[in-house]
């Protein structure tokens, strides 16, 4: 633990009111650490939406309980919560309640159907820092909330994740769990975080970010870069390094995003905005969502097409940053998705927003004129309804 750290945790608790916060090597840690501490084990089922993030099911697997999945509701892509009752059962132990793309899911509904149920809800809010609901920031509904700082993430320290609870018997858990058995990255994945870092500062820009992400997933691969996520981590099998805490140049960068974090989220909101008009002067069916509840900041902006393959081929040759992601229901998985008991049909909304949506960027160095030539680019190609 350093200075710098404790500082990084102390500001982001402080931002969402929480009493503890946890920060870790990535985000996946954060909730390997919620389950453990939250007493998940073998014959636990953990209920989740049918389109995420494959290493959201990792820490299920690797605690030895069930991932249950929910299909989507089409216009936020979140956990439809008309299916949600009839998945619990007796052996149902948390909610995974993930608030997509920053939209905010029915996180009343579903707290109010886990409360009667006895079920604890974790809020996944790697895409949503800084959405509201009714008001009150997306993170403090649940028991505990985590966080992703990785790259393509609301702010980014590289990699990076955080857990927020007000439960303080809860927190107890985490720290003694954390005091127990965290280990410290090792200096060259350090070192090579460091250089990453100044890669994506230097390099990451609308024009070139399909190029940069090209050469990442190379270099992982060759084991040159650190990248988001080793080879090993698409199938469920947990490598004995990681339980790891975040280190020093995550949290130093971390402090220097919080402080940025007002005019990042208005950045965002701006460019989300100027999406929705210039889709809709080119007579495209712009976000939908219940503008009277929810108040989302957007980590990307997700439009539905018919021809996705292909224009995130032509994007890339043509400079336009076109976000893919989810492209299947547990993104983006190379093995066979049955070893995460996913059979493909049982989320069939899903599946579908898999082959169309692409998203456009609203990070902080997209501009207007990104906004224009990625809207200019997109409605060349049909929505898909
Ligand atoms: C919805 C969601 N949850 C969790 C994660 C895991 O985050 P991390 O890569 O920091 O472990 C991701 C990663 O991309 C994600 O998209």
């Amino acid at each position: 633990m350093n200075g710098k750290n404790k500082s990084f945790r102390v500001g982001f608790a402080s931002y969402f009111n929480a009493n503890h916060a946890f920060s870790f090597w990535k985000a996946r840690v954060a909730l390997y650490a919620l389950f453990k501490t939250i007493g998940v084990g073998p014959g636990d089922e953990i209920i989740l939406p049918g389109y995420t993030c494959v290493m959201d099911v990792n820490p299920i697997k690797y605690v030895g309980a069930k991932p249950i999945y929910v299909d989507i509701e089409p216009d936020t892509f979140n956990m439809n919560v008309e299916l949600l009752e009839e998945k619990i059962t007796p052996n149902t132990k948390v909610i995974l309640a993930q608030h997509t793309y920053g939209y905010v899911c029915d996180i009343e509904k579903i707290i109010e159907i886990a409360e009667k149920n006895n079920i604890a809800v974790i809020e996944d809010c790697c895409l949503s820092l800084g959405s509201k609901y009714k008001g009150r920031l997306a993170g403090t509904f649940g028991k505990a909330a985590y966080f992703s700082f990785q790259w393509n993430k609301p702010f980014t320290t590289g990699l990076g994740g955080m857990a927020i609870t007000n439960d303080s018997e809860l927190a107890d858990k985490i720290k003694r769990l954390c005091e127990e058995q965290i280990i410290q990255p090792s200096f060259k994945e350090k070192a090579m975080l460091s250089a990453q870092l100044a890669v994506y500062r230097t390099f990451i820009y609308p024009r070139t970010t399909a190029l940069a992400q090209s050469l990442f997933r190379w270099l992982t691969k060759k084991g040159i870069v650190v990248g988001s996520s080793a080879t090993c981590e698409f199938e469920p099998v947990m490598m004995d390094d990681f339980f790891k805490g975040m280190s020093y140049v995550q949290s130093k960068s971390g402090i220097g995003q919080l402080r940025k974090l007002e005019q990042n989220i208005n950045h965002r909101k701006e460019m989300a905005a100027l999406y929705d008009t210039l889709l809709s002067e080119k007579g495209w069916r712009v976000r939908e969502y219940d503008t009277q509840a929810m108040d989302p900041v957007m980590v990307r902006y997700p439009v539905r097409i018919t021809e996705k393959e292909k224009a995130l081929e032509q994007a890339a040759s043509a400079g336009v940053e076109l976000g893919s992601w989810f492209e299947c229901p547990l993104h983006p998985i190379e093995t066979p998705m049955t070893v995460y008991d996913y059979e493909m049909g049982m989320c069939p909304e899903a599946e579908k927003a898999a082959k169309e949506v692409v998203n456009l960027p609203l990070h902080p160095r997209a501009n207007k004129k990104t906004a224009k030539r990625t809207v200019e680019f997109i409605t060349k190609y049909t929505q898909a309804k």
